[in-house]
């Protein structure tokens, strides 16, 4: 590569500092890269790039990792880079207890403390599976240095008996047919054998589809590459691209700090809700806008939601999965069709704008990505509640609720556990009827702790045998994407630290008004003042480790629940080297 002017010089690079001076420590440095079987040439003077790769045996959803590393590496080696490969904490979603959001913030910190103490001059991120996209971004975002996010990518479509089956859709579906006796025991193995049959996230508007896309379109991926399911050869192509990519993006200087701001994230937001995205892209999204310096809060996302169309038709949303969507153009080709609601002049990873990235992209299948005017929802697909039972905001994802229920006034069944809920939910003596409205309680961000996806409370066993399949349900959990149903959620603040949540009791009538974004419950001021006064704080959940680091240091959903300490600006040195 030839250097001009504005490009960095080798003696500028961040890695310089470990291997280009003449000290005894520079000196101690080369020797044991050279005991690592390398010589000088290898990487002195050139980008030093960190794979952070989230692969373990563990994560189905990064099972393809090692191979994909692999790719990259190619990729920085031909563009004259040294690419280092460093593995970092794998969020398996499916796996980890009590939430994978809990240690979103141990990978956050995991990521920027590896960039930090090694000599690294811009890093591949590899991820997708749920919370290791923001995890990874969020500590990349903090660190500064040039980096790629490389999605993983949607595994291939479900498949069994017949059908097209979606990740965690088709499972809580087929529990529900289960427990209403719809389907039998052979059947519901056939579902678990053949839902997720290949590497890749889920593929339904799950988080992981929702996040990758959206770092896409905030500008920090490839243009195209959050679509590619895992298995096709077109995603070891886009792997190797990015190695390629990021090696220029040292050169020239191409930090994220020049990629993300408030447009970017407006970008972001769009992408989401046009795809009706997962509700967790709320929590993400705004820890990774505040950790970029830049302004997004839930008014922001309520904004847009009022203007974007929903014109991605996904599960569970939708028809389709994300398979058909890379056919149907993918990404590029939805937000071309948005084209006039985004900020086409935000900076890419790639050196050029959303705009030009998008330019021409073609629409395969106007039934997998709708026409403009024939939308799943011409606005609305995530709208934010407010009201006295949720003074900080709360969430409904009201693309995936039934109609009838986006106005309802129902009497609150309590539960103050998941635990209490699994317990009675199914007692045939529980007093519940369609009309009721289902509040869990203490399954927020420290009352979870993690804000576990348990948002999508079951509906009683009686009710389901009734027909029943969709009834209102509140509490301060988060929800799977792959989830549907009138499921408020992230009521903020949460009832374990005394929010309004924590004062409902059994039998009160509370209020959901979706269009006027009011979430009320329908007991005076008094008697509310009065049940506040006898509320007592439960014991902490941790008095040690990391639950107790997080449980001092966590933010509400509403602002993302990244750490405090986390999300300052202050400048963080960097390291001596003596
Ligand atoms: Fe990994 Fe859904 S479990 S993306």
């Amino acid at each position: 590569m030839t250097h001009n002017t504005a490009m960095k010089k080798p003696e500028e690079l961040r890695s310089h500092r470990w291997f280009g001076r003449e000290t005894m420590r520079s000196f101690n440095h080369r020797s044991r890269m050279a005991q690592l079987g390398l010589g000088e040439e290898d990487y002195r003077g050139k980008p030093v790039i960190a794979i952070l790769n989230t692969w373990s045996e563990i994560n189905p959803c990064h099972l393809h990792f090692r191979q994909r590393a692999e790719e990259i590496k190619r990729g920085v080696w031909q563009a004259g880079g040294f690419p280092l490969e460093m593995p970092a904490m794998s969020l398996a979603e499916i796996f980890m207890k009590p939430s994978p959001l809990m240690y979103r913030n141990l990978l956050a910190m995991e990521a920027e403390e590896l960039l930090r103490s090694y000599p690294v001059d811009g890093a591949v991120l590899m991820g997708g599976c749920d919370k290791t996209t923001p995890g990874l971004v969020m500590g990349a975002i903090s660190m500064g240095l040039p980096f790629i996010f490389m999605p993983a990518g949607p595994m291939l479509r479900g498949n069994a008996g017949g059908a097209t089956l979606g990740s965690g859709t088709d499972m809580f579906k087929g529990w529900q047919q289960l427990r209403a006796g719809e389907i039998d025991a052979g059947q519901w193995d056939d579902i678990m054998s053949g839902i997720a049959r290949s590497p890749g996230t889920c593929m339904t508007m799950g988080t992981a589809a929702t996040m990758m896309s959206a770092v896409e379109a905030l500008g920090l991926s490839l243009p195209g590459a959050s679509s590619i399911p895992a298995p096709d050869s077109r995603h070891a192509q886009m792997a190797t691209a990015t190695g390629k990519r990021i090696v220029e993006m040292v050169w020239e200087d191409v930090t994220p700090a020049k990629i993300l701001t408030n447009d970017a994230f407006d970008n972001a937001v769009t992408c989401v809700l046009a795809m009706g995205g997962s509700t967790n892209a709320l929590v993400h999204l705004i820890a990774m806008a505040r950790r970029a310096g830049c302004s997004l809060d839930l008014d922001r996302f309520d904004a847009l939601a009022r203007t974007t169309p929903l014109i991605a038709n996904i599960r569970p949303a939708g028809k389709y999965l994300m398979e058909d969507f890379y056919y149907a153009g993918g990404l590029r080709a939805l937000l071309e069709r948005i084209r006039g609601k985004l900020r086409t002049q935000a900076l890419t990873v790639n050196g050029r704008t959303l705009g030009e990235n998008i330019e021409g992209a073609r629409v395969f299948n106007d039934d997998v990505i709708l026409p403009l005017d024939k939308p799943v929802m011409r606005e609305g697909s995530l709208a934010v509640l407010r009201g006295n039972l949720a003074p900080d905001g709360a969430v409904i994802k009201p693309a995936a609720a039934e109609a009838r229920l986006h106005k309802h006034r129902g009497k609150a069944v309590v539960f103050d556990s998941y635990e209490a809920l699994s317990k009675g939910i199914d007692d045939p003596a529980l007093d519940i009827d369609a009309d009721s409205v289902l509040v869990l309680q203490n399954a927020g961000p420290l009352g979870g702790p993690g804000m576990p996806e348990w948002g999508q409370l079951p509906i009683p066993k009686k009710l389901l045998q009734k027909g029943v399949r969709d009834m209102v349900r509140i509490s301060d959990a988060r929800m799977s994407g792959t989830s549907f149903g009138a499921c408020v959620l992230h009521v903020a603040p949460e009832s374990f630290i005394g929010g309004p949540l924590a004062l409902v009791k059994t039998g009160d009538m509370i209020e959901l008004d979706i269009p006027a974004r009011r979430l009320q419950l329908l007991v005076g001021d008094e008697e509310l003042e009065r049940r506040r006064k006898s509320w007592k704080a439960p014991p902490p959940r941790y008095t040690r480790g990391y639950g107790a680091i997080f449980a001092q240091h966590v933010t509400q959903a509403n602002e993302g629940c990244d750490f405090a300490i986390l999300a300052r600006r202050d400048a963080v040195p960097e390291p001596d080297i003596y």
